[in-house]
């Protein structure tokens, strides 16, 4: 594994993420830089920002990017929290291009879970293990018996008519002005479906909000266990940057 820093992305709906992440502890080895999303958060536009963004934490090497949407072989195909125009793009190739370097470019929810099932809350947990993340929408990562399945998207899942990320998102919250228990009602009626379809062992409940557990961890309820993320809000980029690391452990070894 690399000794050195791995600088780090984790693209959001609200807010941009950068940090050099020192992968072998699971941790960032110094400041994060945060910016808001872009209004115009066209691929252009946010490109712009992780190039400005990687000139303040000089690093050499792969980069790590977790972005909100279906992540497959460097393209994004939704858009559900960003600008549409990133429904096609190559994220990959593009920030390659800018930055020279080559780039891991996964779901955002998955690179949370990456991260915690490594080094944070679901480390050594065989079984079915969902990683969530509760944020501008609901990021799920699906893990058996420590095995990925990506890009699950059940933030979409419809629960009593409603998608799931629409009904109990940490911005829903805010956004309604819900208190704890109201809120956490509706997470557990998510939870409920989750768990009616894929019966997970353990939920790994994750995001921002989570800075709050103590007002709404102990009213979650589910037939699997509930553990809060170990890495919180900077689950996103630990993860991106592990998966830099494997790729190019990878490369090196082809
Ligand atoms: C997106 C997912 C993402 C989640 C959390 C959803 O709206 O579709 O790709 O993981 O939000 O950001």
């Amino acid at each position: 594994m690399a000794a050195s820093p791995i600088l780090a992305y984790d693209v959001g709906g609200s807010f941009v993420k950068a940090g050099l992440v020192n992968v072998a502890e699971g941790r960032l080895a110094g400041e994060v830089l945060r910016r808001a999303t872009p209004a115009d958060a066209a691929p252009e536009a946010v490109m712009d920002l992780l190039a400005d963004m990687a000139r303040e934490l000089p690093s050499g090497g792969p980069v790590g990017l977790a972005f909100p949407a279906v992540a497959k072989r460097g393209v994004a195909w939704t858009a559900a929290n960003i600008d549409k125009r990133w429904i096609g793009t190559d994220a990959r190739a593009l920030l390659e291009a800018r930055i020279g370097r080559p780039v891991a470019f996964l779901n955002d929810a998955d690179a949370a879970g990456v991260a915690e099932m490594t080094l944070g809350a679901g480390r050594g947990r065989d079984g079915t293990v969902m990683v969530l993340t509760l944020g501008t929408g609901i990021g799920t990562a699906i893990f058996v018996d420590g095995r990925l399945l990506p890009n699950t998207e059940l933030g979409h899942l419809e629960v009593r008519g409603m998608e799931a990320e629409h009904r109990a998102s940490a911005k829903v919250r805010a956004d309604r002005g819900l208190d704890w228990p109201e809120w956490a009602a509706a997470v557990n009626e998510v939870l409920a479906a989750y768990h009616a379809l894929l019966w997970p062992d353990v939920f790994v409940v994750g995001g921002g909000v989570t800075e709050n557990w103590e007002h709404f961890g102990p009213l979650l309820k589910s037939r699997a266990e509930i553990v809060p993320a170990h890495f919180r809000n900077d689950a996103g980029m630990i993860g991106a940057a592990m998966a830099a690391a494997a790729l190019a452990e990878h490369r090196s070894a082809s």
